[in-house]
């Protein structure tokens, strides 16, 4: 048992569509959340300026005395992971991508087309591919890089037509020729925006890697013996810039109720 927090990060506010499956699943878990909003996008920018990024919100959640690292964000994963478990031995420290994997190779059907939608840095690491593969060599792995999408989430343009345009932009011809069947949300700011790619294309299967980061944080506590027995305090929301979308969803998560999240902003500069 251990009633410490554990941290979750995300370049803005895509790690929080993970929270909510958390809290669900594991109420008596605190939560410290980290999102680098002032910084976002991660998704385009070089593997040094990601690492340099990810090590600032690491240490900073470890300040926090948590139990476990969640990387709530596909990019930092596919390049950061093993770099912070090397240097954080002590942490138990876990990305979205091959909890995803993991899933994917239990749907999907043989032989079926599977499509991994995600930032330019994920889909150029290969990581998806590689460990889908690993899994279902019989499966067709195609990716395709959509840079557009998370700049317009943080910016809070969802539910619009500018949006509906960028994922017929991107979506269109990549499902077409790849008669893809299932899709990967491989970033988790993409759930944001699955009902409008879902209300377009309503004959795919969405596989989201924010729900897959909530069933591999409880596999592992339970793992570990390191679920929590009881949340005393306050689940605590930082962010590098008190954006108006991640004070939106903030309050979404917590249904209005000041009791259960307290929010911060914190300069990772200072
Ligand atoms: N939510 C992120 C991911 O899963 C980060 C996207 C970005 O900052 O570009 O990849």
């Amino acid at each position: 048992m251990d009633n410490r927090p554990i941290g979750f990060f995300d370049s803005g506010i895509g790690g929080l569509t993970s929270i909510p499956y958390v809290m669900k699943k594991l109420p008596e878990e605190r939560i410290i959340f980290f999102g680098d909003t002032a910084r976002a996008p991660y998704g385009s920018k070089s593997a040094d300026t990601i690492q340099h990024f990810s090590l600032q919100i690491a240490h900073f959640l470890k300040n926090h005395n948590v139990k476990m690292i969640v990387i709530a964000c596909n990019t930092v994963s596919a390049t950061c992971l093993e770099y912070l478990r090397r240097v954080y031995p002590d942490i138990p420290i876990i990305g979205v991508i091959s909890p995803t994997a993991r899933v994917v190779s239990k749907r999907c059907a043989p032989g079926a087309s599977v499509g991994v939608i995600a930032t330019s840095v994920t889909v150029k690491s290969g990581a998806y591919e590689k460990k889908i593969k690993a899994l279902r060599p019989d499966l067709q792995v195609h990716s395709a890089a959509c840079p557009a999408f998370v700049p317009l989430i943080e910016e809070g343009i969802i539910d619009n037509e500018i949006m509906r345009l960028t994922i017929k932009y991107y979506l269109d011809e990549f499902l077409r020729r790849y008669d893809i069947t299932d899709l990967v949300l491989g970033c988790t700011h993409y759930p944001l925006i699955s009902d409008e790619i879902l209300r377009i294309y309503p004959h795919l299967r969405i596989i989201s890697s924010s729900m897959e980061a909530a069933n591999a944080v409880e596999l592992e506590l339970k793992k570990r013996d390191m679920l929590s027995s009881a949340r005393s305090e306050n689940h605590i929301f930082v962010a590098s810039d008190l954006s108006a979308p991640f004070l939106q969803m903030i309050h979404r998560i917590s249904e209005g109720k000041k009791e259960i999240a307290d929010i911060h902003f914190y300069n990772l500069d200072l």
